[in-house]
């Protein structure tokens, strides 16, 4: 029999909520950060270290998938799942947002959106349906539903003629994904509207109408700023179902993903632990440091005495070492140490909302992150 999905709340503090994600592949403890596995692989990571770090789920690129090696051709070999050793739940992006930023000569029109790939040049055409499709040949547990990322700044003008294209891709998505899925996986709505709240609202009631078993906040973290982007989810949450889980896309710092916890998002996406990894930037319990600093050239304090990941007790020298040398382990090592401190970081958020105290939690860390670095 399988799983259904669902999500149950365990405890709120403010509107901060802790929960758990039920999934036929496995729980998702919610606050969840999901480390971006974009092409098959989370960047510079044996993926039994990012199980090991925590990670309860990881997210998954229709777009680069269908790209290469191909969606028909991972079914073909077993699923995605298979294809990665990865056996927990896995969310894939519904491609419209990597179309926007990646490919070349992009034409949206009401079908869909016409694309040149980024890799060949081959023209490529993607629908709400195709999406869909494409996301279950590859197995996800989470798909998501094709959706403009409105870009930032924009008009009130472009922002509704996007958020109600965005709007009618979701109902084609359901629709598509009711006859295709498989029992068990689930469909997630995406809000627009970029910085409007009146279109936030709108998008989140129209997203609710349809009705999906969770919603996802789009077109965040492209420019606006911190500030604007609290300001955004403020206009949105409240609109969305308590008993739902809620996924705010592409966020962020440590202090972003906090904000944003306190304002009621269950689950965030980067590649930030990743990406940053591989340039020698560590998050660490002490703070952001970057490790090409000539300040630890022979300091033997480990990268984070107070994180339990394997990478992060390598000393602070050896990782400036071998990140100065341009050496692959050192992307490895500092990509492990961050996304074990990701993780690390909401197990704690998880810990102090059901404890009551997720306030001082997110000052303790706001202070952390406030000292320059090192
Ligand atoms: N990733 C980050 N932002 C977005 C967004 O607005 N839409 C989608 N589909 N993916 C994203």
């Amino acid at each position: 029999m399988t799983v259904p999905f669902t999500f149950a709340l365990k405890a709120t503090d403010g509107r901060a909520r802790t929960g758990v994600i039920q999934t036929q592949r496995g729980e998702i403890r919610t606050p969840a950060f999901m480390p971006v596995g974009t092409q098959a692989t989370v960047k510079a990571m044996f993926i039994e270290d990012v199980a090991a770090a925590g990670a309860d789920i990881i997210l998954g690129n229709t777009y680069h998938l269908m790209l290469r090696p191909g969606a028909e051709r991972i079914a073909k070999l077993g699923g995605l799942h298979s294809f990665m050793h990865w056996d927990k739940p896995i969310l894939t992006d519904s491609g419209g947002y990597q179309v926007m930023s990646l490919a070349k000569l992009r034409k949206i029109t009401e079908e869909g959106v016409t694309f040149n790939s980024h890799l060949d040049g081959a023209p490529v055409f993607l629908t709400p349906e195709r999406a869909v499709e494409v996301q279950c040949l590859l197995g996800a547990d989470i798909q998501m539903a094709l959706d403009e990322c409105t870009p930032f700044p924009c008009s009130r003008e472009e922002a509704r003629v996007s958020l109600d294209l965005s709007m009618r891709w979701a109902e084609r998505s359901k629709a598509a994904f009711e006859t295709m899925s498989a029992p068990g996986q689930a469909l997630f709505g995406i809000v627009q509207g970029s910085v409007f709240p009146d279109m936030r609202e709108d998008s989140a009631k129209t997203l609710v109408g349809i009705g999906f078993p969770g919603y996802a906040v789009g077109g965040l973290a492209v420019g606006e700023g911190q500030e604007a982007m609290f300001d955004t989810l403020d206009a949105t949450t409240p609109y969305l179902p308590e008993d739902k889980p809620r996924y705010l896309m592409g966020v962020g710092t440590p202090l972003d993903i906090l904000g944003a916890v306190a304002r009621g998002i269950d689950m965030f996406d980067c590649v930030m632990p990743t990406r940053s990894g591989r340039h020698g930037q560590a998050f660490t319990w002490g703070g952001r440091l970057n490790l090409r600093n000539a300040q630890y050239a022979e300091d033997l304090t480990p990268l984070d005495a107070d994180s339990a990941c394997p990478a992060a007790q390598y000393s602070r020298a050896y990782l400036h070492h071998l990140v100065k040398a341009g050496e692959m382990l050192g992307a490895m090592l500092v990509s492990y140490a961050n996304i074990q401190f990701y993780q690390e970081l909401m197990a704690g958020a998880r810990a102090a909302i059901a404890n009551g105290t997720f306030a001082a939690f997110a000052d303790d860390i706001r202070r952390r992150y406030a000292r320059a670095d090192g």
